[in-house]
């Protein structure tokens, strides 16, 4: 695997991958990387020519200059990591190389940036889209890797793909899981052993409140159990429950015949904000 540490030689990469008619598959990542990044390179690799992964803690889409401080670095771990499952090339660039002469892009978000994870890290999206446009203009990939844990920013970029109308396929992978249950994260190495422990009640309190819900349901009343229930538990604070339309993630009240929800949820375990999300069929 080849290491890639400027915006210059990642450009030289691209074209030389360009000249060879080569299917290129993208992981954009922050690094600290876990198993949950670890399948999105797997599927890419077994899905295209060469697979791209970049490791980069973009400054733009953190709103808390304490997260940002303390977001986890590990590129030698990282890159054994991408090196033993076949992974191609990493880009890793140093300092403001990304931004310079690049202040970003202009969209409309249709409202998308603000709801949910965006009221309560304002900014976040429009970082997050200037970061990964820029990083698609970079690589030109023909299809990119994204988790579903993040369930809001799929939606957020495929947006971005669309008013921008760029030629790339927008691939959403499952959610990993620790053993317990709780969807794995960078973050979670901040959390101590006890706190990771009990935060397997964010996941299994989802899944049984998501499983006995039925048509006709009104969903606020399950959003006030799942707050009464992290409530209870030690260093818990839940910051938002939802019920929404996977698409367009406008908020569902009731629950209709044939309908798909996506219940998405933040909860902060001591000074460790979480997020994680089901997907319910009915
Ligand atoms: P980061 O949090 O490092 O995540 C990189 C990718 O890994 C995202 O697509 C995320 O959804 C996915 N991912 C994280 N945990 C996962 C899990 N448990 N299971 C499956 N996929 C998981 O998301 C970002 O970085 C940044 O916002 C980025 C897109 C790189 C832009 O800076």
């Amino acid at each position: 695997m080849k290491v890639i540490t400027s915006v210059k030689d990642l450009i030289a990469t691209r074209i030389e991958i360009q000249n060879q008619d080569k299917i290129i598959g993208f992981v954009p990542t922050m690094g600290a990387l876990h198993q949950g990044h670890i399948s999105l390179v797997n599927i890419s690799v077994e899905n295209n020519d060469l697979t791209i992964a970049s490791v980069f803690v973009n400054p733009k889409q953190f709103n808390d200059k304490n997260d940002f401080e303390n977001y986890p670095i590990n590129h030698d771990a990282d890159i054994k990591l991408l090196e033993a499952i076949g992974c191609d090339f990493v880009f890793i660039p140093q300092g403001d190389d990304v931004y310079n002469n690049y202040s970003g892009i202009k969209m409309d978000f249709e409202g998308l940036d603000e709801i949910f994870e965006g009221e309560f890290r304002p900014g976040h999206f429009q970082g997050v889209v200037d970061v990964v446009y820029r990083l698609f203009d970079l690589v030109k990939p023909h299809r990119a890797y994204f988790g579903q844990k993040d369930f809001q920013q799929l939606a957020v970029i495929k947006k971005m793909v669309k008013c921008k109308e760029l030629n790339i396929e927008i691939i959403s992978c499952p959610i990993v899981r620790e053993e317990n249950g709780l969807a794995m994260s960078s973050r979670n190495e901040r959390l101590t052993t006890k706190q990771r422990s009990d935060a397997a009640v964010i996941y299994s309190t989802m899944s049984r409140i998501g499983n006995g819900m039925k048509v006709g349901d009104l969903t606020p009343g399950h959003v006030d159990i799942f707050i009464e229930e992290l409530k209870k538990v030690a260093d818990m604070s839940p910051e938002y429950c939802v019920f929404c339309h996977p698409d367009t993630l406008q908020e569902i009240k009731k629950v209709e015949k044939d309908a798909v929800i996506v219940m998405c949820v933040a909860v902060w375990c001591a000074k460790v904000r979480l997020i994680d999300n089901i997907i319910l069929e009915f």
